[in-house]
């Protein structure tokens, strides 16, 4: 029986033998259904490909009941983000500034959702790279309200895209998102966005999984490719089949796979964090497993992925900046590496049954508190661009490091999801969501359009900075 499979678990971080910070123990109930996640979260494969088959999910029944352990001070230190500059004046002026532009009015990170009545500039029909699962309008939601709206910053206008600002910016260069299913969810809206002025080509792609992908923009010379590295360093992924149910996290190995491309790259998006909520173990070099996450089945101690976490992301940037730095970094050209932060999932039922995430709009500000572990995953980002920033400074590299800050934003729209129409007509033949009857619903990624092209309204000003 599939039944429960959202389920109340609690999450604990041992030290990992990495913060030196003093934790105490904090409780946390987080909903999610962890082995739809799974399922969810794995599968990366663009539009126009056959739906997959999830008997697997449903073997998956999960939950972990593990213990958390936090600071207790992070909530009073929920760093801002790098503020980024009034994106009018950016607009305008393009040219990067001297070290000592005093800080903007605002940052993007906080602010409300405001009705607004222009229509998105794609949809199903205009845009072909629109991946099945999120092609929402077209799979037949009902309801268009999710449409109408725009991301007020506090105290400051974010500016509606610009296809052609961004197509400038992109002319000659080469940006790449690099992550997992969420970097490519924001790879496939930034090209929707630019499509709706200048058609994208499909350049590369790898075998059956299209896990790595490229487009070009041929009037353009402008690249946009999607490396999948769901944990930036490297990893082997869990194989259910194979009876391997747990990541195999490698924090001292870089993901060569995307790394090696770096040196082509002009700018890149890195998405990471859902995959750590899996079961996990973690391997340090020469130190072996230094943690585990949902292991009891491999008789290991329990150790969070918090610190796993905020190791993968610090030696990732770590890398990124050392090896821009040695040759890259000698031909001059200015680079941006800007990281996503955390974007929360927004399960409010089970997630088989009709109406998991079934709100219509989205919270007004405030209205809904940011969970601890998306607070502590947003945390870790910022914290870590900070420290990358800092140390890029210093060397004067050319190198630009921005917290792509969209935990809060996303943490108000539980109407963006596609729900039940991740899959077309879920309700048709009268078994679907009515009355008990089973659907599976997505209350992770986002429709396209939706929320999520309001994180490359804000990559936009970022990168123009
Ligand atoms: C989709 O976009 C096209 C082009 O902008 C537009 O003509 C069409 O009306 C849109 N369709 C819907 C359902 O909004
Ligand atoms: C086209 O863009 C690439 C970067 O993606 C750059 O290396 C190359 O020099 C560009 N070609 C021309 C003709 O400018
Ligand atoms: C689990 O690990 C403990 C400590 O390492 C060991 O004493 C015990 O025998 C192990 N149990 C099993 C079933 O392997």
């Amino acid at each position: 029986m599939v039944t429960n499979f959202l389920q109340k678990y609690h999450l604990q971080n041992h030290q990992l033998a990495l913060p030196k910070k003093q934790f105490v123990t904090y409780a946390l109930y987080a909903l999610i259904a962890v082995a739809f996640l799974h399922y969810l979260l794995f599968y990366p494969a663009p539009a126009s490909e056959k739906p997959v088959v999830v008997a697997q999910v449903q073997e998956e029944e999960a939950a972990a009941v593990v213990s958390a352990r936090v600071d207790v001070d992070a909530h009073q230190q929920l760093l801002a983000p790098p503020p980024p500059r009034q994106g009018d004046e950016v607009l305008r002026n393009q040219q990067p500034k001297a070290e000592e532009v005093a800080p903007p009015p605002c940052d993007y990170s906080d602010g409300e959702w405001v009705p607004d009545a222009r229509p998105p500039l794609y949809n199903g029909t205009s845009c072909g790279t629109i991946k099945d699962g999120q092609n929402c309008m077209a799979h037949g939601r009902p309801d268009t309200g999710y449409l109408y709206w725009r991301w007020r910053p506090r105290g400051c206008e974010l500016p509606a895209f610009s296809p052609d600002a961004f197509l400038r910016w992109l002319r000659n260069r080469h940006l790449a998102f690099v992550g997992d299913s969420l970097a490519r969810n924001q790879a496939e809206s930034l090209l929707c966005l630019l499509s709706s002025r200048s058609p994208a080509e499909l350049a590369y792609r790898d075998g059956e999984e299209s896990r790595f992908r490229r487009f070009v923009f041929r009037e353009h010379n402008a690249t946009v490719s999607v490396l999948w590295s769901p944990f930036l360093v490297k990893a082997a992924e869990k194989d259910e089949r194979a009876g391997v149910r747990h990541n195999n996290v490698f924090l001292d190995a870089a993901d060569e796979r995307w790394m090696s491309q770096l040196g082509a790259v002009d700018a890149a998006v890195l998405s990471v964090g859902h995959w750590f909520l899996l079961p996990g173990v973690y391997h340090d070099g020469g130190r072996g497993v230094v943690g585990c996450h949902d292991c009891a089945d491999l008789n290991r101690t329990e150790t969070g992925f918090f610190g796993a976490f905020r190791e993968a992301v610090h030696r990732t940037l770590a890398e990124v900046a050392k090896r821009h730095g040695a040759g890259d970094g000698a031909d001059g050209r200015r680079r941006v590496v800007a990281v996503t932060t955390f974007s929360p999932a927004h399960f409010e039922g089970d997630w088989d049954k009709a109406g998991a995430c079934p709100k219509k709009r989205p919270y007004r500000s405030r209205e809904r508190e940011l969970g601890y572990t998306e607070a502590e995953m947003r945390r870790t980002v910022v914290e870590a661009v900070r420290a990358a920033a800092d140390a890029a400074g210093a060397g004067e590299s050319g190198l630009r490091f921005a917290a792509l800050d969209v935990t809060a934003l996303a943490n108000l729209r539980p109407d963006g999801h596609p729900g039940p129409y991740m899959r077309s007509d879920p309700f048709a033949g009268g078994g679907g969501g009515g009355a008990g009857g089973r659907v599976q619903n997505d209350c992770v990624h986002w429709c396209m359009p939706g929320p999520v092209d309001t994180f490359n309204e804000i990559l936009l000003q970022y990168i123009l900075r």
